[in-house]
């Protein structure tokens, strides 16, 4: 496959598309996002149109460690420990929004999710950009996550102007998300950052969202290949599930890793993958609830929920 002139790893020219108002594809430990200026209107309502994405669906601000937090969002004791903690990090924080924070990026709702990324790279980009950007996860809406520059460009094509190329994610499933409104902290969508991670920093009792999300999209089907995704509960099932198939002709193949990092690190590709395969059916085994295995089979079941 030929590399595409659209990616880079010149951060100068990265951030020199941003401020002509462009839209870029950034590299974090999680997944590449798409960048826009967060002040300039006409920027990000580009990504929106470039991922398909409904305007309601707020953004994730994206800070550099030098920003100063509180222009844009109004930290409690607890969140500001949080911060403090995993910042730089796979987390985002949704706290109370500042009056700078426009509705463009909230989709005019009273919070906003903050995030300082940890890659180098980004980090670079932002402190001489000198501007925090929003980045939703650079693929089209409902569609599984970029991990790779390319997987960015085979996605949006020409949608995108710039990829900055920092190589493959080193984490590779999107930030914990952590609402920090008021005295109680609740996780809104499980990443890296587990519930008792925060727990111990924190001394409270962080309770998973359940009933009606209070991020938009994060009930929807989502993270979703062309294949069909099934859930097995061990890998002894799967293989049922397999010769099923094949006694059907059907194309379909198993998804499982042992190791949780490994899982996370590979999944979207390993969907990615499957539909250039031409796999109709994904047999996926779900790990263990514990760490990164929430956040995994988090992902899984909105994937399986989307047909
Ligand atoms: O790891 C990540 O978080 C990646 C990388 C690029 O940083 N970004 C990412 O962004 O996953 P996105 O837009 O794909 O997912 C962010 C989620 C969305 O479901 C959105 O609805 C929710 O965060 N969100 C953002 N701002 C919010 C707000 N003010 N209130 C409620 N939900 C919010
Ligand atoms: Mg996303």
């Amino acid at each position: 496959m030929s590399i595409s002139s659209r990616i880079t790893q010149d951060i100068e020219q990265a951030c020199h598309t941003l401020k002509a108002g462009g839209i870029v594809g950034i590299p974090t430990e999680t997944v590449y996002g798409l960048a826009a200026v967060a002040l300039n209107e006409e920027a990000v309502s580009r990504v929106f149109r470039a991922k398909g994405r409904p305007t309601s669906h707020p953004l994730i601000v994206h800070l550099s460690p030098q920003d100063d937090i509180k222009r844009w969002g109004v930290l409690n004791s607890t969140a500001d420990l949080i911060a403090k903690t995993f910042w730089p990090g796979p987390l985002t924080l949704l706290v109370p929004r500042t009056r700078l924070v426009p509705d463009w990026v909230t989709g005019g709702r009273d919070t906003v999710a903050l995030r300082i990324p940890a890659h180098d790279m980004t980090i670079s980009l932002l402190e001489t950009l000198n501007e925090a950007v929003v980045a939703p996860s650079a693929n089209r809406f409902g569609r599984v996550s970029p991990t790779t520059a390319q997987h960015v460009v085979d996605d949006l094509g020409d949608a995108v102007d710039l990829v900055l190329d920092g190589g493959q994610c080193a984490i590779g499933i999107e930030s914990t998300i952590v609402e920090c409104t008021d005295s109680s902290v609740q996780i809104l969508r499980p990443g890296k950052v587990s519930a008792v991670e925060i727990a111990k920093v924190t001394g409270l009792d962080i309770s998973m969202t359940d009933g009606p999300s209070r991020a938009p999209g994060m009930l929807l089907a989502h993270y979703a290949p062309s294949a069909l995704v099934e859930l097995c509960d061990s890998l002894t099932g799967a293989q049922d599930r397999l010769e099923h198939y094949a006694a059907r002709g059907t194309p379909a193949e198993i998804l499982h890793h042992d190791d949780p990092a490994i899982y996370a690190l590979s999944l979207y590709d390993d969907l990615r993958s499957a539909d250039l395969r031409g796999s109709e059916v994904v047999m996926a085994v779900l790990p263990p609830l514990g760490g990164l295995g929430a956040a995994i089979r988090d992902r899984l079941t909105k994937a399986a929920a989307s047909h």
